[in-house]
C-alpha cells in the first residue's frame, strides 16, 4: 500500500492517486459527505459507469457538460469524463479546481489530431475556417474558430455562409454526417473514434431480423453504414430523449455502452440491445472513459488529486472558440 505523499509523488506516473481504501467503507456515502464539505460537484458523461453516474450531480453530453460547467458555482468539479472534457471544464473556470479521476482517460478521436500536424494542415488550407468537434486537446482549439458538439454541429456549420470552404476535425465519420446534412463539403481530418468505428453493419441487420420491431439508434461517430440503416441519429442526449418519447419497446443502441443505465433508467419497461462489435470483444466500451472507477473517483475528491492544470496562455486561445460554440448554442436555444 503507498502512503499518501509517495502516492502523490507517483501521480505523474500512474495518472492517479493510487492508495488502498478500507473496504468497510460506504463510498456513495462518503462521496456525499465530501461534495458538501468541499462544495464539490460530479459532472458525469453518459458513457460513465453506472456507479458514477449515481453519485453524479450532473450527467450529460459534450454539449451539455460544458454548459453546466461553465455555470457552476461549486469550488471544485470533479470530471468524471475523459481528459478534453476536464480540460474544458478548466478553460471556462480558470479559478476553480477542476479534477479528473484518471488523467490515462484520454480519447482516440483527440489522439488523431497533434496539434504540429494539425496547424500544417490548415496552412495547406488557407482561407478555411475551423470547425472543430470538442473531443480535441487544447492545443487543437487554440487552432480552431469555433468548437462544436453532436448536438449542435450542424447548426454551428450552418452558421457559416454556405460558401465559406470549412475544415471539420477530428471525426470524418461526424465531418461526413455533416455534409450530408447540410450540402456542404467540408474538407475533413482522418480522425475516428475507436468505440463508433467498431460495430458491425452485419450483425445489426440480423439484430433487426430477429427484432423487426426494435428501432436502431446511432451516434453520428458511427461508420455512414451504420448510420445508413439507424432510424434515429443523435448526440447521446438526443439518443435517451429518442427512447423516451418514441414509441417503440425495443432499441438496437449503437454508441458506446454506458449510456444504457440511464435509458433503462427513463423507460424501464422497454429493452435496449447494445448494437453488437465486429469481434467477440466488449469493444463498445470506451477503454478510456471505463478508466475511472467509484474508487478513483473517491479518491481524487478526497485528496484533490489529479488536477487540471494548464498554461494561460493556451487556456485564453482555447477558450475563444468554445465561447463561440456557447453564444451560437444559445441563438439556437441548443
Ligand atoms: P456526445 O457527448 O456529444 O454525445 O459525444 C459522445 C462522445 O463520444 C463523447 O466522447
Ligand atoms: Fe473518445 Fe470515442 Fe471514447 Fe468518446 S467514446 S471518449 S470519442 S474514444
Amino acid at each position: 500500500m503507498a502512503d499518501i505523499n509517495s502516492a502523490f509523488a507517483a501521480i505523474e506516473k500512474t495518472g492517479f492517486l493510487d492508495i488502498d481504501i478500507d473496504p468497510s467503507i460506504d463510498l456513495f456515502a462518503e462521496i456525499e459527505i465530501l461534495k458538501k464539505e468541499k462544495n464539490a460537484i460530479i459532472l458525469a458523461h453518459y458513457y460513465q459507469e453506472p456507479d458514477i453516474q449515481d453519485v453524479a450531480d450532473y450527467i450529460g453530453d459534450s454539449l451539455g457538460l460544458a454548459q453546466y460547467a461553465e455555470k457552476t458555482e461549486a469550488d471544485i468539479i470533479v470530471f468524471a469524463g475523459v481528459h478534453f472534457m476536464a480540460e474544458t471544464a478548466k478553460i471556462l473556470n480558470p479559478s476553480k479546481k477542476v479534477l479528473l479521476p484518471d488523467l490515462n482517460a484520454g480519447c482516440s478521436l483527440s489522439d488523431s489530431a497533434p496539434p504540429p500536424l494539425f496547424k500544417l494542415f490548415k496552412e495547406k488550407h488557407p482561407g478555411h475556417k475551423v470547425i472543430t468537434y470538442i473531443n480535441c486537446s487544447a492545443g487543437i482549439k487554440a487552432l480552431s474558430d469555433i468548437i462544436c458538439t453532436s448536438s449542435n454541429a450542424q447548426k454551428i456549420v450552418e452558421s457559416l455562409s454556405a460558401d465559406q470552404p470549412i475544415i471539420f476535425a477530428p471525426d470524418k465519420n461526424l465531418g461526413a454526417y455533416i455534409n450530408k446534412q447540410t450540402g456542404r463539403n467540408m474538407v475533413l481530418w482522418n480522425g475516428a473514434c475507436m468505440v463508433h468505428e467498431i460495430f458491425s453493419l452485419e450483425k445489426i441487420t440480423k439484430l433487426k431480423i430477429r427484432h423487426p420491431k426494435a428501432k436502431v439508434i446511432a451516434h453520428p461517430e458511427c461508420e455512414e453504414a451504420v448510420l445508413n440503416v439507424a432510424d434515429y441519429i443523435g448526440s447521446t442526449t438526443g439518443l435517451l430523449k429518442f427512447t423516451k418519447q418514441d414509441s417503440a419497446s425495443t432499441f438496437i443502441v449503437a454508441t458506446e455502452t454506458g449510456i444504457l443505465h440511464q435509458m433503462q433508467k427513463a423507460s424501464p419497461d422497454k429493452t435496449f440491445i447494445p448494437a453488437p462489435p465486429d469481434n467477440s470483444c466488449a469493444c463498445n466500451d470506451c477503454p478510456h472513459m471505463k478508466l475511472n472507477t467509484l474508487e478513483k473517483l473517491y479518491l481524487c475528491l478526497k485528496y484533490e488529486a489529479p488536477e487540471i492544470l494548464m498554461d494561460e496562455e493556451l487556456r485564453l486561445a482555447a477558450k475563444k472558440p468554445i465561447d463561440e460554440m456557447l453564444r451560437i448554442s444559445a441563438l439556437y436555444g441548443l
